[in-house]
Order: structure tokens, then sequence, then C-alpha cells
């Protein structure tokens, strides 16, 4: 009984440290539709994430900030989406180099990265995705997205887009949180405009939902690549335990990890199963680090300003969302579904520059 209890708990250790050699569990097969990874496109992306964690709101949305100018210089900012309270920040336009809709999307991590790691060992999968039976998800990343000003605003900024470029497809991004609210932004997406027309490619994004989840979210956004750096711990989490695959937390498809181990860095594309043993998963579990979660394909990933939610932009809009605690959108067009929302309009105030763009302040 003794012995057979602690080769239980050594099997168990070694599951959790499962390495590259040992087990193979291919189960690829290869969606024709499934998009092929393309190294070029995702060095483009990879600039729009980090983009997105840039506190100055008013360079973001000339696209003149630091980090706007080098492979997306074609873009065309449409709407600029700040979630004062929960900390949230996201923006739709349209990269005409890639003639596609572009939206990037930032969580919330504030200044304790760390903390924020050790709760997600954690995170419960406590929420039933809707019409979706079976599938669980973590309610926090969800609600972010689905409960909060982003789902709306983003919604209605592509659909505004596709009004006037027509039916082009739509590119979600996001790194870490940003990545995982970025994954329920793109299933929503998906179903509202058809998996052909949505692709997501996320950056060190954590497991959002269980198994079932993951399958659903294979079918309804083909066109997935999750990048993985190196020993970024983040892909790690929610934990996946392998004998338990059905009840723990699962990844879609399709990772590409990024290795840096021998000195010499290559993509490996990973299987379809979302879970590859042979991709980062056969990393030993003390190996992991925070340190490659912050850059992706040698771009820096994290905000320039960690002490604080703090948007810096023109003083007049800073007095005001003192004043209203409240969210800002800075858009081109109207967002007619929000109207019941709006206390103030379109030319409705004089807030110095963003007169002319327009400048919607949608109280919480
Ligand atoms: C998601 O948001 C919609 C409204 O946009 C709301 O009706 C629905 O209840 C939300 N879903 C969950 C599970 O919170
Ligand atoms: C790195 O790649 C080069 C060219 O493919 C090869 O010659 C070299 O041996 C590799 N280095 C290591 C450490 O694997």
């Amino acid at each position: 009984m003794e012995r057979r209890r602690r080769v239980a708990v050594l099997a168990l250790v070694l599951l959790l440290l499962s390495a590259c050699h040992g087990r193979r569990e291919f189960s690829v097969k290869n969606h024709d539709q499934s998009l092929i990874y393309d190294h070029t496109l995702a060095k483009t992306i990879v600039e729009y994430a980090s983009a997105v964690y840039m506190t100055d709101l008013t360079a973001l949305y000339t696209w003149t900030c630091s980090r706007c100018n080098d492979l997306t210089q074609d873009f065309e900012m449409r709407s600029l989406i700040v979630d004062v309270e929960n900390c949230l920040q996201a923006f739709v336009g349209v990269d005409h180099n890639l003639n596609a809709i572009i939206v990037a999307i930032r969580g919330t991590q504030e200044n304790s990265v760390q903390n924020w790691i050790k709760d997600l060992v954690w995170k419960q999968l406590d929420l039933s995705y809707p019409d979706m039976p079976n599938a669980k998800v973590h309610s926090g990343f969800f609600s972010s997205y689905n409960n909060t000003i982003l789902r709306l605003a983003i919604t209605s900024a592509v659909h505004k887009a596709r009004k006037t470029y027509g039916d082009i497809g739509v590119i979600v991004t996001g790194h870490s949180m940003g990545g995982a609210m970025a994954a329920f932004c793109a299933l929503d997406l998906a179903i509202k405009l058809g998996s052909d027309n949505v692709q997501l490619m996320t950056f060190g994004q954590p497991r959002v939902g269980n198994a079932v989840f993951a399958s659903y979210f294979a079918k309804y956004v083909p066109n997935t690549i999750r990048l993985v750096h190196g020993h970024d711990i983040v892909p790690h989490l929610p934990p996946y335990f392998s004998f338990l695959s059905k009840l723990t937390y699962h990844h879609f498809p399709r990772e590409v990890w990024i290795d840096e181990s021998d000195g010499n860095t290559t993509e490996q594309i990973c299987d379809a199963s979302g879970e590859d043993p042979n991709c980062c998963r056969c990393l030993s579990i003390l190996s992991l680090s925070i340190q490659d979660h912050f850059t992706y394909l040698g771009v820096d990933m994290e905000s320039d300003d960690w002490s604080t939610c703090r948007i810096i932009t023109a003083q007049s809009v800073e007095r005001l969302r003192k004043h209203l605690s409240s969210n800002i959108i800075m858009t081109k067009h109207a967002i007619e579904k929000m109207a019941p929302f709006l206390s103030l309009e379109e030319g409705g105030l004089q807030l110095g520059n963003f007169i002319q763009i327009g400048l919607y302040i949608v109280l919480s």
C-alpha cells in the first residue's frame, strides 16, 4: 500500500516534469483551413500588441507613439477604448498594408505581475460558456471582455470599419491577460462574422478554458496562433495535467514555440491538440521564468509606465476624467448602441485637440 502510494506520487512528479523525449501523444490532424504560421505577419502583429500598452493616449490615437512607427506605419486608428475603472485598454483600426482590421487588447496587470502570476495557479473554471455545452472558462478573463465597455466598443468599431472598407478580415491580438481577452473577442467576432474572417494571434497567453472549450474554439477560430517565448511561465498557467486532461484547463491550438535554448532561435509549429507535449510543455516546470514573458520577437511587451493605470493625455481630458471617473473612447464614428449611456456627445464640449476627432466619454 505504502509502496503503491509512493509510486503514485512519483508518477505525479514525473508527469509534472514530463520531458520532451518521454511521452509522445501525436494526435496531429492538420485542418486544411488552419492558418499556416507566417513569421513576417507575426513581426507586425507583435508591434500592435506592444503598442496597446502605451499610456499616452494622444500619441497612441495619432499613431505617433514610440512603438507606432516601425512595421505598422500604414495603420489608421479608428477607435481607442479605455476602461478606466478596470484599467483595460484596446484599439481598433485598419492596417492598409495588410488590408485587415486590427484589434489589440491590453489587460490589467498594474504593478505586480508576480502577484498576478501567482493568482493564475488557482483560477477556477467557474463559468459555463454561453451556448457551448460543457465548455467552461475562467469568469475573470471572460468578464473583462464581455462585461466591460470593451465588447460593445470593439464590435461596434469593427462593424463600422467593415462598412467603410468592405468585408476585410479581422486580426485580434493581445499579450498576457490581453491575449486571454483577445481570445474571447476573436471567438465573439468569429461567431458574428464567420470563421473565415477572423484570425487570432496572441503572445504569452495563459490558458482560458477547459478541453471542451478548446475544441469549440478550434472550430470557430481555426486561424489561431499562440506564440510562446522560450521559458515564459504564463502560457503554463493555470495548470494543465495530462492525466486529468478533461478536467483541467486546456489550451486551444495552435502554439508556435520560439525556442532559444541552444543559442539558435527556432520557431516550432506545434500540433493541433493545443497541448503538444513536444512544444513548450516539454520544459521542466522548474525552468520556467517570468523574464521571457516581457519580450516577444525582440519587441518590448511591458507598459511604458507600470506604476499606475494612470492615463496621460491632453490636460482637459485628464481633468474631466478625474471628475467623472469615466471610460474614454476616442473614435472617428458614433457608437450607436451606446447612445443611452452617453452623457457627452461629439462636438458637445471644448476638449482641446480632441474636438476634431470626436471624443466620447461614457459614464461607467
Ligand atoms: C455577456 O454580455 C452580454 C451583454 O453584452 C450579457 O447579456 C451576458 O449576460 C454576458 N454574459 C455573461 C456570461 O456574463
Ligand atoms: C545553430 O545553427 C547553425 C546553422 O543552422 C549551426 O551550424 C550551429 O551548429 C547551430 N548551433 C547550435 C548551438 O546548435
